[in-house]
């Protein structure tokens, strides 16, 4: 009879451990998936873009070349596709009220991050925006760090939109069809500066 007992209970199943390993796994993986998209997306989509600008910050060298090319302006200054924001954050030093327009969000995020610890937000303002569409009425001092295929477009739109007596740098690829004012710089630490004709 005893053993008879014991074999039942020794055939008698277990309640299972639900193990939720598996769920924790794929979960942590999804969630490195998503964190990656999230942050690397940004900087991946230009060029999926009509133009494919992609972030590349301008050297000191450029930096400095734009700067030397504004000497003596004054008031409103943009820079389409502020990356970082060192143009911009560089010409609110300079006591320019400057502007970024950026479309990746954590650039945006970080330029705002770096004016604020440095103590420029009133003088360096950035938003995500898509540079075709701002528009450019407002602006004095126009910078651009492009790439070729769209500085014919943006020459038109710069012609259509711009206000006179306003000055365009153009870092590493210059205007197409206007003759520039000046010239510095070599290689890819060239810049162009160009005074719009009115149509
Ligand atoms: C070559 S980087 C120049 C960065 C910055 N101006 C500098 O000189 O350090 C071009 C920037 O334009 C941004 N960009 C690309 N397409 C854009 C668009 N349609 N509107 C606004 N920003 C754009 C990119 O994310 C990138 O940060």
């Amino acid at each position: 009879m005893e053993s008879v007992l014991n074999e039942t209970s020794s055939t008698e199943r277990k309640p299972e451990k639900k193990s939720y390993t598996g769920y924790i796994i794929t979960g942590t993986l999804a969630g490195i998936v998503f964190g990656i998209h999230l942050i690397a997306g940004p900087f991946i989509t230009p060029a999926l873009r009509r133009v494919c600008l992609p972030f590349v910050p301008a050297s000191e060298e450029q930096v400095d070349n734009v700067f030397r090319m504004l000497k003596g302006r004054k008031g409103k200054f943009v820079d389409l596709g502020s990356g970082d924001g060192r143009l911009v954050r560089e010409a609110a030093k300079k006591s320019f009220t400057a502007h970024g327009v950026e479309m990746n969000v954590w650039l945006v995020l970080y330029s705002k991050f770096k004016a604020s610890r440095e103590g420029l937000s009133s003088k360096a303002t950035f938003s995500r925006t898509d540079l075709w569409k701002h528009s450019l009425q407002q602006y004095d001092n126009i910078v651009i760090f492009g790439v070729q295929s769209m500085m014919k477009e943006l020459e038109k739109k710069i012609i259509a939109e711009c206000k006179d007596d306003v000055r365009v740098v153009a870092c590493r690829f210059p205007l197409p069809n206007i003759e520039p004012e000046a010239e510095i710089g070599t290689g890819v630490d060239t810049v162009w500066l160009y005074k719009i004709p009115k149509m």
